[in-house]
């Protein structure tokens, strides 16, 4: 602990022993509050002051150095999904991150950058910034003289009032492999209500996603850029109830939205290219 006190900021960042005797980050600004753990560097809180927490997190969630966390934001990469004797979803969710750099900006919002551990591959970079909205900005560069193929994914899981308080918008006439039958449809409902399970990678959509949330009376909007897939993701109740982090009732009050480049949406990265994806997510009032 004693070589972060450097990237303290009196009244606005400090850490402290989280869940499990993880490093965690506080974050406190005049407008939101914030929690990141060095595992993973994952962000596993952030609530904008007098509103209701913008992401979720599984009261049965692992915090563990070899498990991933439950909720949040897991950094998925360098794969998206299952791979034979690898961990699903990667390894980057499993590696504890370095901070490299703390900033107070002029706005009062505070910059946090991190970096994986190096690996034969890649050098990745994550810059959060949280403020009146939290925003993301994960840079992959390439380290192999070949051509090396990727995925990224930034696995949000948003809080909602209630399951069926909600409306996903602007994913309307887009192509999606559904997960649960390896089918690929389009998109005809003019917005997304879940009321089943719900596993579906969206290709080529590069614009806003919003959440409708009626029962928060809020809309949240994630805006991205240099990412080309979204995956929407709720498990209902069976599914729920086999995964052994995650409370039986909880895909009542989530939804994954999650903004990346996967399956065809793949990156692939020439010697020494990056490919940097930003999120940016924000929230807003609903007109009553
Ligand atoms: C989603 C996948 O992104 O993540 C789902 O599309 C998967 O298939 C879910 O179940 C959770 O994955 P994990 O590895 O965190 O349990």
């Amino acid at each position: 602990m004693q070589e972060l006190k450097q990237f303290e900021i009196p009244g606005r960042l400090s850490f402290i022993e989280g869940e499990g005797g993880l490093l965690k980050i506080v974050i406190d600004t005049a407008s939101s509050d914030a929690e990141i753990y060095l595992h993973g560097a994952h962000i596993t809180h952030f609530q904008k002051k007098g509103e209701e927490p913008i992401l979720f997190m599984s009261a049965a969630s692992d915090f563990a150095l070899e498990k991933p966390i439950r909720g949040g934001i897991p950094i998925i990469f360098p794969w998206f999904g299952p791979r034979d004797g690898l961990p699903a979803h990667g390894f980057a969710r499993l590696l504890v991150w370095t901070l490299r750099e703390t900033t107070q900006m002029p706005d009062g919002s505070v910059c946090l950058c991190f970096c994986m551990p190096t690996t034969e591959l890649y050098d990745a970079e994550y810059r959060v910034t949280i403020g009146d909205c939290l925003s993301m900005e994960l840079s992959v560069r390439s380290s192999h003289p070949k051509e090396v193929e990727l995925e990224t994914c930034l696995h949000t899981y948003f809080k909602v009032s209630s399951i069926d308080e909600i409306s996903i918008h602007g994913l309307r006439n887009v192509s999606y492999m559904d997960k649960i039958n390896t089918k690929v449809s389009v998109e005809t409902a003019p917005a997304i209500e879940i009321s089943s399970e719900v596993d579906r990678v969206y290709f080529d959509t590069p614009t806003t996603v919003e959440i409708e949330d009626r029962g928060f009376g809020r809309k949240i909007c994630i805006e991205k850029s240099m990412s080309n897939s979204t995956v929407v993701w709720n498990p209902w109740i069976e599914k729920s109830m086999r995964m052994p982090d995650f409370c039986d009732d909880e895909y009542q009050q989530m939804v994954c939205v999650e903004s990346g480049n996967v399956a065809k949406n793949q990156i692939v990265l020439k010697p020494r290219e990056t490919a940097v994806m930003k999120v940016v997510v924000k929230s807003e009032k609903l007109p009553i």
